[in-house]
C-alpha cells in the first residue's frame, strides 16, 4: 500500500513588495537582488494574518481540489520554523480554523526541508494504514523574523503557504522513494539565537537583534547545491530511476543561482524545472508545496508524471523525494 496526493492548494498574501519598493528603505537595488538571487518580488502577510491563517487557506484549497470535506481529515501535520506561537505552535490554530475536532495535529520543524520531512512522515503513516486522509501543510511568515534593516537577508524572503492532501493509494503512486539527511555540524548556518530556552528573550537580546533570522549566506550556498544533488541522486536510485525518467524537478526556491548550479550538476534542462522564486522569493517550508500546486494548476504537471522535490535548510537538513502524481 502507498499514499497518493489527491489535492494541493496554496496561498500567497495579497501585498506584493518589489525590489524597487525595498530599495526605498534599505541600501540595495533591483539589479543587485536580481543578479545575485533571481528574486524580483515577494508577498508579505498583512497585519492580522498569521502562518495559521495562510495555512488554513492553502489547506482549504487542497481539500476543495480533492473534493474531500475537512471532517474526513484524520491527521494534520504543519511544517514550519516560525510558528504562530513558540508554544503551542501553528497546528492547533490551523485545526481550529478548519473545524477539525479530536484530530491529532503537530508542528514539524526541520528547516526549509520541513515540508519534505512532513511528507515522508505522513506517507509512512498513511501507507502503514494508521491514518487515512492526512493534510500536510507548509506555512511560513519569514517577514515577521526578517531584520528589515539587514540588506543581506531581508531581500531573500517572502510569506506563503502550500498544502497537500494524502490518502491511501497504490504502492506505485505518491511517494516512490525518499532520501532525507542532515548535517548537525552546520547547525548554525541559519539561526535565531534568542527567544528559545537556551537564551530566553530579554530587553538586551532584543536590542542586539538576536530575535531576527541570521544567516551565513555563502556557507548556505556552498552546502546547499551538493546536498540537493546527493539526495536527488540517492532518492532516484532508491526508486530505480534515472534523471531522464523525471518529468519535473521542484527544488527549494531559495535562490535562482543555487537552482541553476544544481541543474548544471544534475545536467537537467531549465525547461524541466519549476521556478517561482522570482515572484515569491524564499518561503521556506511553503516553497515546494506552492510550486507543486502552481505546476498542477497550470497543467504543467500531469497525472502519471514523475516529480522530484529537493530541499535544504536550517539544521542543516536536506533531502529529496520522488513522486508519481
Ligand atoms: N544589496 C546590495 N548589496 C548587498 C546586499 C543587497 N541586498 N546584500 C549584501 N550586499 C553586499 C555586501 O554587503 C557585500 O558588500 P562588500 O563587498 O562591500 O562587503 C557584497 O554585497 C557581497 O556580499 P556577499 O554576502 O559576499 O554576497 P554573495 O554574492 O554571497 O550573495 C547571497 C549573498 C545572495 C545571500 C548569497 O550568499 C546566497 O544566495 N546565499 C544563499 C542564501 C540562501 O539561499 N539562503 C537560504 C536561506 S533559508 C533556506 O532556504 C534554507
Amino acid at each position: 500500500m502507498g499514499a497518493k496526493i489527491v489535492g494541493t492548494g496554496s496561498y500567497l498574501p495579497r501585498t506584493v513588495l518589489s525590489n524597487e519598493d525595498l530599495a526605498r528603505t534599505v541600501d540595495t537595488s533591483d539589479e543587485w537582488i536580481v543578479e545575485r538571487t533571481g528574486i524580483r518580488t515577494r508577498h508579505l502577510l498583512a497585519e492580522g494574518e498569521e502562518p495559521s491563517s495562510m495555512a488554513i487557506e492553502a489547506a482549504k484549497a487542497a481539500l476543495a481540489r480533492a473534493k474531500v470535506q475537512a471532517k474526513k481529515v484524520d491527521l494534520l501535520v504543519v511544517a514550519d520554523n516560525f510558528p504562530d506561537m513558540v508554544c503551542p505552535g501553528t497546528s492547533p490554530f490551523v485545526a481550529a480554523g478548519l473545524g477539525l475536532a479530536e484530530v491529532p495535529f503537530f508542528d514539524l520543524h526541520a528547516g526549509c526541508t520541513g515540508f519534505l520531512y512532513a511528507l515522508v512522515v505522513a506517507n509512512a503513516l498513511v501507507s502503514s494504514g494508521a491514518y487515512g486522509e492526512v493534510l500536510v501543510v507548509g506555512s511560513e511568515a519569514l517577514s515577521r523574523v526578517a531584520d528589515w534593516s539587514d540588506r543581506s537577508t531581508c531581500v531573500l524572503f517572502g510569506d506563503g503557504a502550500g498544502a497537500v492532501l494524502l490518502e491511501p493509494g497504490g504502492a506505485e503512486e505518491g511517494v516512490l522513494a525518499s532520501a532525507l539527511h542532515a548535517d548537525p555540524t552546520k547547525a548554525l548556518l541559519l539561526r535565531i539565537t534568542a527567544g528559545g530556552t537556551r537564551t530566553p528573550a530579554t530587553r538586551e537580546t532584543v536590542e542586539r537583534g538576536e530575535h531576527y533570522l541570521r544567516m551565513e549566506g555563502q556557507g548556505v550556498f556552498r552546502s546547499a547545491v551538493g546536498m540537493m544533488e546527493r539526495s536527488t541522486r540517492e532518492a532516484l536510485e532508491k526508486a530505480g530511476m534515472e534523471l531522464p525518467d523525471v518529468d519535473w524537478v521542484i527544488p527549494h526556491q531559495a535562490n535562482l543561482r543555487i537552482i541553476d548550479s544544481l541543474l548544471r550538476r544534475l545536467d537537467v534542462p531549465r525547461e524541466r524545472v519549476l521556478v517561482n522564486v522570482d515572484r515569491v522569493a524564499n518561503t521556506s517550508t511553503a516553497s515546494i508545496p506552492i510550486a507543486l500546486d502552481e505546476g498542477l494548476r497550470e497543467g504543467k504537471i500531469e497525472p502519471g508524471h514523475i516529480v522530484v522535490l529537493t530541499a535544504f535548510g536550517a539544521g542543516a537538513t536536506y533531502g529529496a523525494v520522488v513522486l508519481r502524481i
